[in-house]
């Protein structure tokens, strides 16, 4: 027995002796129990190329070795998950989280077209046990942006086929590890690119074309698209590709295990109106639109909310002064997630997941202020009715954060980049009681 068992079977008996004098613990998602309901899933998130290290089959590999780039640094080690992704778990249940989000990489598991490695489906085979032997479940992302060099060199998504070949993999992937997986994701943010036309500027994407046109140059195509490093004119072009993607990945999944639960993963701000005329509707269907509408037939929805952005009639407005700033600069507003995951809901009437929420930050003592925070709000959310039914947090790890490196911090626990211990960081302990108790 599990000393967590134990202790909920001990907490259990001293409520029923205690039942005539003592009223019954509030257990139902109440505001002011603060409790979240039962069975809610409470993790921390991955993904593959962020953590793992040495992922050379990949687009990104390629593109953060290129001359120009616009990575900061390449990826390398990361912080070797690939080996201590056991070690990695151990924290989770440690933390006293019961679940674990991660990713599958695509280009390990199908380095070359349709050659599928045995080897590497049984790598992630084994950690999705693991999570398992350690009592968490495993929220599993089929694709968190990077694919196989292959499939960017052939146009990634822009390429009518790409929808195919992903479904193959899928399928593939899914006939070795969807029997223990708890919930399945295909895409992470495919809208993601959406956001940052508005929000890169024109020197970034300069830097990219030239960094593309190199990567087609090196593999001899005459196209190299990858998920989160596209061309400006690619966007569009993206879209219904990527939705047809996930339709079919979905039901590649579901052919193999129609009971588990699929969905996708939205980029989700908290967007607000402010004044007349505000751009905040258009907006909304500019960057989430299509993706709500190709979600209807999901079995929830994947909300990913790391901020606000406030819109008059002339567009974003900046933060208000005096705001306290995250890494990226954007103001630090903890409500953000509660107000995403209602409007989420109302717009799809899924059941929602927290695939990821977290802050950018060197300031540790602000994470731990900002997540009972942002827990409080979605705890009302919830009490209001939105039904959701877990929260991960964006990181477990201190990662590689694309472009930007490994400058950001996002993780509960630091990584030292040498030895690749890992260090729980206070924070971690904020959000482990806060799952402990399910309650915030
Ligand atoms: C999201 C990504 C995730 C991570 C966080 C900070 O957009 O899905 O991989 O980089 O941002």
């Amino acid at each position: 027995m599990t000393l967590i068992d134990r202790r909920a079977l001990l907490g259990g008996a001293a409520a029923l002796l205690a039942a005539p004098l003592i009223a019954a613990p509030d257990t139902r998602a109440t505001p002011s129990s603060g409790s979240f309901p039962k069975g809610f899933f409470w993790g921390a998130a991955t993904a593959g190329h962020q953590v793992e290290g040495n992922n050379t089959a990949s687009d990104l590999w390629l593109l953060e070795h290129l001359t120009p780039t616009v990575f900061k640094e390449p990826s390398g080690d990361a912080v070797n998950s690939f080996e201590l992704w056991s070690q990695d778990l151990d924290l989770v249940r440690a933390l006293g989280l019961n679940s674990y989000r991660f990713s599958l990489e695509w280009a390990r598991i199908e380095p070359e077209p349709g050659q599928f490695s045995l080897a590497m489906l049984d790598h992630y085979r084994t950690m999705i046990e693991g999570c398992r032997q350690r009592g968490l479940t495993p929220l599993v992302t089929f694709n968190h942006f990077t694919t196989p060099r292959w499939f960017a060199a052939q146009g990634g998504w822009t390429n009518p086929q790409a929808p195919e070949h992903f479904a193959r993999y899928c399928e593939r992937a899914a006939r070795h590890l969807a029997s223990d997986i708890g919930y399945a994701t295909t895409l992470n943010e495919p809208n993601l690119m959406r956001i940052l036309r508005r929000m890169l500027p024109p020197s970034v994407w300069d830097l990219g074309h030239a960094m593309l046109d190199a990567a087609a140059h090196a593999c001899g195509t005459i196209k190299f698209v990858a998920a989160n490093v596209c061309n400006l004119e690619d966007i569009d072009a993206m879209l219904p590709i990527m939705i047809a993607g996930h339709q079919a990945g979905r039901a590649a999944i579901k052919s193999v295990r129609p009971d588990l639960p699929v969905g996708i993963s939205l980029a989700m701000l908290d967007d607000q109106a402010v004044g007349a005329d505000s751009l905040r509707d258009a907006r909304r269907a500019e960057l989430y639109g299509a993706w709500l509408e190709a979600a209807r037939g999901d079995d929830f929805l994947g909300v990913q909310n790391y901020e606000r952005a406030r819109y008059d009639a002339q567009g974003r407005l900046p933060p208000p002064p005096g705001s306290e700033l995250n890494a990226m600069g954007s103001e630090i507003y903890p409500p953000s997630l509660g107000n995403a995951v209602r409007y989420a809901h109302a717009a799809t009437g899924l059941p929602i997941m927290i695939t990821e929420h977290g802050l950018g930050t060197d300031n540790d003592a602000l994470r731990a202020q900002f997540i009972p925070a942002a827990l409080r709000e979605l705890q009302v959310a919830i009490a209001d009715g939105v039904p959701v039914r877990g929260y991960m947090h964006w990181s477990l790890l201190d990662n590689f954060e694309w472009i930007f490196g490994y400058g950001p911090k996002y993780g509960l626990c630091a990584v030292d980049r040498t030895t690749f211990r890992r260090t729980p960081k206070p924070s971690a302990a904020v959000l482990g009681g806060i799952a402990r108790r399910n309650a915030v």
